[in-house]
């Protein structure tokens, strides 16, 4: 049994759960989650902050298994993600709603709303033993149709599932998963004027 860990190398100490998050392609393909489980990811989401608290958010779920995931994983995914991310045990939809009041709040506001509201659902989803990976490489207008989106932006899909095994997969996808994690040096990224 070999899992990765790919801990973030962090030029101060930082939490376990955001220095250890990572985004996997190698999921168990035979764990499923519960709908507690579920209940707990959209809970998290639904609890995040807001400008003005206008929550301009949604989730949906799809587990493995469902109509909606297997729509999503034969028209939804676009590359690489094909591949791999239907060995999820579920995906979320994220979608951003259109405001009527779209004068009053700018574009960025929203999708800043609903970035917080993504990544607390997948610290969550961390504190649960789970891991998560965000999807940009969508086919936005069949997920939406898919989903039935009325006013709303399909702003990403996240995979959510058990960390899987390397063992038994192809050396390409194993070279990807044990490629390092790297970010922009620090001193690049924030500053501390005193
Ligand atoms: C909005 C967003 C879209 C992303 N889209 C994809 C994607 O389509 N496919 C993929 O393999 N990774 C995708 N990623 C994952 C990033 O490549 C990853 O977060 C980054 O390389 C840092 O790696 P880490 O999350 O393991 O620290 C996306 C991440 C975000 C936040």
């Amino acid at each position: 049994m070999t899992k990765l860990d790919k801990p973030a190398i962090t030029a101060a100490p930082i939490h376990d759960l955001i220095a250890n998050r990572f985004s996997p392609r190698i999921y168990d393909a035979a764990a499923t989650l519960s709908q507690e489980e579920l209940e707990s990811l959209g809970e998290a989401f639904r609890w995040a902050p807001s400008s003005m608290n206008q929550q301009p958010w949604q989730v949906v779920f799809a587990r493995r298994g469902s109509e909606l995931f297997d729509a999503i994983s034969q028209n939804g995914l676009t590359g690489f993600n094909q591949s791999w991310a239907p060995t999820a045990s579920a995906y979320a939809v994220v979608l951003a709603n259109q405001l009527e009041e779209a004068t009053a709040r700018d574009q960025a506001e929203t999708f800043f709303d609903v970035g917080l509201a993504s990544q607390q659902m997948v610290i969550q989803a961390e504190s649960m033993g789970l891991r998560a990976h965000y999807m940009g490489g969508i086919v936005k207008d069949a997920i939406a149709e898919l989903v039935g989106a009325q006013d709303q932006w399909v702003v990403c899909v996240i995979t959510l599932g058990h960390q899987g095994d390397l063992e038994g997969h192809d050396a390409a996808i194993v070279e990807r998963e044990r490629t390092p994690r790297s970010r922009k040096d620090s001193a690049s990224v924030y500053r501390i004027e005193s």
